[in-house]
């Protein structure tokens, strides 16, 4: 079964989580590819589509949320991408954001899921649901939706949080095979 995950990210814990949800459905014979949303996707449809993003103001990020987000990024927003992104690159996870990258998805139909990084508070919301309803309205049938917890606001994942990202990619291409 073929996954593709689509992620934003500002400080790199959403890639973090990204990564991971990836390593799971690997181990579980998944073919994954994961992509920042700023960056091209393949024409074809993957049997099953993963989006996940930061939680801002209790759902998805705006241009203003990232941009307030970036203020505080040591380098700009973008995390540790794997090619060196962030810094002065143009490539920054500030110029697009999930919401603008779905704004433009097809209505091509097929199976989604969505996750969110997001505070381990009674108040934090999530950007997961907002996702899924997104992608609702483009079609795709969303089969499974979760929410990974930071200690702080720019991270580090709260302990275990991986190991259940990794579980839940597992889980994700069981689900689709
Ligand atoms: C402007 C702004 C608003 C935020 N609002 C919320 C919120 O409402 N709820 C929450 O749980 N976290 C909130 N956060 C914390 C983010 O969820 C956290 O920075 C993000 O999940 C980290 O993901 P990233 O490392 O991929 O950027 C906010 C962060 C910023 C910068």
């Amino acid at each position: 079964m073929e996954m593709t995950v689509v992620y934003e990210t500002v400080y790199g814990t959403t890639r973090e989580v990204a990564e991971a949800i990836a390593d799971g459905a690997r181990g579980a014979g998944a073919s994954v590819t994961v992509r920042e949303v700023a960056e091209e996707l393949a024409e074809r449809e993957p049997d099953l589509l993963v989006v996940g993003g930061p939680t801002h103001v209790r759902g998805m990020s705006t241009a203003w949320s990232r941009g307030k987000a970036a203020e505080d990024a040591p380098d700009g927003g973008g995390g540790d991408a794997p090619d060196g992104g962030g810094g002065d690159d143009t490539d920054q996870a500030t110029s697009q954001g999930v919401r603008d990258w779905l704004a433009h998805l097809g209505t091509t139909g097929g199976k989604a899921a969505t996750f969110d990084t997001h505070l381990g508070n009674p108040l934090a919301g999530g950007a997961a649901r907002p996702i899924a309803r997104a992608l609702r309205r483009h079609g795709r049938d969303v089969i499974a939706r979760e929410g990974f917890v930071l200690d702080g606001g720019k991270g580090p994942l709260r302990a275990g949080e991986l190991d259940r990202a990794r579980a839940w990619g597992a889980e994700l291409a069981g689900l689709v095979a």
